[in-house]
């Protein structure tokens, strides 16, 4: 694959736990910890092609709607992960970040987020954005929140506010926009999920769940983005 075609952000919905689960007449909470492990080859892959910036989904600000013993056995997917493999962010020069509401996590979660992305941010090669407690609607909120209190005291002005102010105020404005999101488990929407950063993203949906995800896979989705006309608008 050529260089030219490697996006520098991808961003997936990782879906498809629970029904992968099923179909192996499992608990849903099987097809979590199968899920996750995925997420390592997937990110490996992704740097190791030159992506730049991998942002995964990984729970919902609608999520929470799901009964307590799943989301409970989530929160602890997600604690033993960032123990496990805070060591292998740092021999792969990983730079860890968590996009969502962290402050609504409770303390040990909460901690933990703060202490993986603590001990990781000078890490320059690829950068993990687990989307976590996160909803699109949210971020626009939070962005909108952060402006306003900027009008209040004086720091910019009401005509100041273009989408690239707009952008700036989001959770990671370091971050670029993704150039493909890619959805596993065949849903065709969007599911709240980046919803500012996504609007000329190309999109690419498998039906492939997502603890069957692989590299190779990923590559197919790439191959499809790469074949695509970003018009972006205007024409050809
Ligand atoms: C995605 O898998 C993971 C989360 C939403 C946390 P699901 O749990 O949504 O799996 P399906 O869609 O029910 O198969
Ligand atoms: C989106 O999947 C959220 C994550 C993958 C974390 P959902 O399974 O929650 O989405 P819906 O309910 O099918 O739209
Ligand atoms: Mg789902």
């Amino acid at each position: 694959m050529e260089e030219k075609n490697i996006p520098k952000h991808i961003a997936i919905i990782m879906d498809g736990n629970g029904r992968w689960a099923k179909e192996r007449g499992k608990m849903r909470i099987f097809g979590h910890v199968n899920g996750y492990k995925r997420i390592y080859p997937i990110v490996k892959h992704c740097k190791d092609i030159g992506v730049k910036y991998v942002s995964l989904y990984a729970f919902s600000s609608e999520n929470w709607s799901r009964p307590g013993l799943e989301v409970r056995g989530i929160m602890q997917i997600l604690k033993n992960a960032i123990k496990q493999q805070i060591k292998k962010m740092g021999e792969e020069d990983l730079r860890f970040v968590v996009s969502g509401r962290v402050d609504e996590l409770e303390s040990t979660y909460k901690n933990l987020i703060d202490y993986a992305t603590e001990t990781t941010k000078n890490n320059k090669t690829i950068t993990l954005n687990l989307c976590f407690n996160y909803g699109g609607r949210n971020e626009i909120i939070d962005a909108t929140k952060k402006i306003c209190e900027k009008v209040k005291c004086g720091e910019i002005n009401i005509e100041d506010i273009d989408s690239a102010l707009f952008s700036k105020n989001l959770y990671h404005p370091d971050i670029p926009d993704p150039e493909l999101m890619i959805r596993t488990a065949g849903e065709m929407r969007i599911s709240n999920y980046l919803l500012w950063e996504i609007a000329y993203s190309e999109l690419y949906v498998t039906d492939i769940y997502w603890p069957d995800f692989t590299p190779e896979e990923l590559d197919k989705a790439i191959e499809s983005y790469s074949k695509r006309e970003r018009r972006f608008g205007g024409l050809k």
